[in-house]
């Protein structure tokens, strides 16, 4: 590791190239300067595909119902029955790829159920009906298929969003799965299921390319083996009509470090032909941080910490159990190289986020809804600086759950809506999309804290860069819960002419907005005096900054 008297010697040598300013922007408590940031302008590391900042929305809780569909003739403001102030926040953030319908309830759903007149789409039992409250308003127990396919792609376009569908694996034939693409994607007038779409008004086809191929079927999907579910994928993907369009179809993979499902289902598809690794556009994986019980248990329900409740340990705790993702990643991509040695199949990190125990729903009753905090912002810009930092690995990534959920970015209910501190991160990142990512090395002190008479670490300042022509974004996490970071920041191979910080950060940890107070964790922009001294910025205590950085 470079150590800072290196470092000032190495920077003061890279003179021309070298950017400096210096801005003491944040009062801060405490300070110290032993963190260094560079920015390797001349080591591109590949394009951020913009479907990393991708979301999913799975027919669940108050998800869908009360979350994105209000109805036509709702008072609540809404355009052709979806609600207006999600269309408004998410065409903000650049929204572009939802996922639907789900998630395990992917597994569960007959697609036609969900198309043709509204009036008679048949009422269902939803899957999750075992976990949903069985009184109260809240109650989505039953489907009432109102929120269909049409719904979803034209939710999609309001928001100029890419639609990703996951197929029924477990308990529909394939067939229906060629039968929903041809709904989608068949040329007007082609088909009887094209005339159907065009029935409730959509003539001209969707042009869906994102199709998942089962959900989780290690589990809720089919409880399969890697080899037995690499036989349903082939028997799904073997002949899907394609009219005329490239099809992404997205296979199901793990959830943690199973090393043996990848490999398993890649060997299996690799041994009926090394065609068949043509057919796959992705590999799922899918990863939730929810133990917090310090190493006590492994159960998943004794096991998670509360979304609001929480000390200095369970914030690290968190933060240390999503960064593992990044070792997943790494890991997956290092088996997939065994048997797709170009790497044409991408990782598409499909779920993730933090997942707490139940007790922080904004709305009673709605299951797997929790209150994101100021914890959750902090976790969530360190996962996708992760995935900025692997732009060549990843190929789509989605934050679960868009609204009413888990990680959420949005809270809704009837006439309320508030953006969480998660949705303002999505805006303050949004300007990643399709930048070149560029190579950093963040030296920061390790933060060190106490597990239980243990001394346990979690990395200091992390973070990464992109650039569009002139304009870079260099985006930094402090995860320090009380101790503000002074850190040099070096911009090699660039000069810079203007840069302005965006911070997100509150002095209480536990901050969250609410319905009755939607403003208490929300970002400050201010410009900073661009100097040729030196390069110092304060990174406040737990907080996510953006700089934006107009390069000479
Ligand atoms: O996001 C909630 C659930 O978590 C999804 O339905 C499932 O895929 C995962 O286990």
């Amino acid at each position: 590791m470079t150590g800072r008297r290196e470092f000032l010697r190495n920077t003061s040598l890279g003179v021309g190239a070298m950017l400096t300013w210096k801005c003491l922007f944040f009062a801060a408590p405490s300070t110290n300067t032993e963190s260094r940031i560079e920015v390797l302008v001349d080591e591109p590391l590949g394009v951020i595909s913009p479907n990393l900042y991708g979301h999913f929305a799975e027919n669940l809780g108050g998800v869908i119902y009360d979350g994105i569909w209000v109805g036509k003739n709702s008072s609540i403001p809404n355009i052709d029955g979806i609600r207006k102030d999600l269309i408004d926040q998410m065409r903000r953030i650049k929204a572009p790829v939802v996922r639907f319908p789900g998630g395990c309830f992917a597994d569960s759903y007959d697609w036609r159920d969900g198309v043709g007149p509204s009036e008679k789409r048949p009422r269902r039992t939803n899957f999750w009906e075992g976990v949903e409250p069985k009184d109260g308003a809240a109650s989505h127990q039953y489907d009432p298929n109102q929120f269909g396919t049409n719904e979803f792609v034209h939710f999609c376009k309001l928001i100029d969003s890419q639609p990703y569908i996951a197929a029924n694996l477990r308990s529909l034939p394939a067939q229906e799965f060629d039968h929903w693409v041809e709904y989608c994607n068949s040329p007007a007038g082609s088909t009887t299921l094209a005339d159907l779409r065009a029935s409730t008004g959509y003539p001209e086809p969707f042009g869906v390319r994102y199709w998942g191929v089962g959900n989780e079927s290690w589990g809720c999907g089919g409880n399969f083996t890697a080899p037995e579910y690499a036989a349903e994928f082939c028997r799904f993907a073997a002949w899907v009509p394609r009219y005329g369009m490239e099809l992404s179809l997205v296979a199901s993979g793990p959830n943690d470090d199973n090393w043996d499902w990848t490999r398993g289902f890649l060997e299996e598809i690799l041994r009926k032909g090394p065609g068949r690794l043509r057919s796959i556009y992705g590999l799922a994986l899918h990863y939730y941080a929810w133990n917090l019980s310090r190493g006590r248990t492994r159960d998943w329900n004794e096991g998670k910490g509360d979304a609001l409740k929480f000390d200095a340990v369970d914030w690290y705790e968190l933060l240390r159990q999503g960064e593992v993702i990044e070792s997943l990643i790494e890991g997956h991509w290092q088996v997939m190289g065994e048997f797709d040695r170009e790497h044409r199949i991408k990782l598409v990190v499909d779920e993730w986020g933090p997942w707490y125990r139940p007790g922080s729903e904004a709305t009673a009753g709605n299951i797997l809804e929790q209150a994101p905090t100021l914890r959750d912002a902090v976790f969530s810009a360190m996962t996708l600086d992760i995935f900025n930092r692997h732009p060549e690995k990843i190929g789509m990534a989605n934050c679960a759950q868009l609204i009413n959920c888990l990680n959420s970015l949005y809270l809704a209910h009837e006439d309320n809506f508030c953006v969480t501190p998660v949705g303002h991160v999505f805006e303050m990142y949004a300007v990643h999309q399709s930048g070149q990512a560029l190579r950093t090395i963040f030296s920061s002190p390790q933060i060190r804290y106490d597990r239980d008479g243990k001394q346990a670490t979690f990395s200091g300042l992390s973070g990464s860069a992109s650039v569009h022509d002139k304009e870079m974004t260099l985006t930094v996490v402090n995860p320090h819960i009380s101790e503000a970071k002074e850190s040099e920041i070096a911009i090699r191979g660039a000069t810079v002419r203007t840069a302005s910080a965006t911070v997100l950060t509150h002095s209480d940890i536990h901050a969250h907005n609410t319905f009755a107070q939607r403003e208490v964790v929300v970002p400050k922009t201010q410009t900073v005096a661009a100097q040729r001294a030196t390069a110092t910025f304060i990174f406040p205590a737990a907080s996510v900054t953006k700089m934006t950085l107009t390069l000479g």
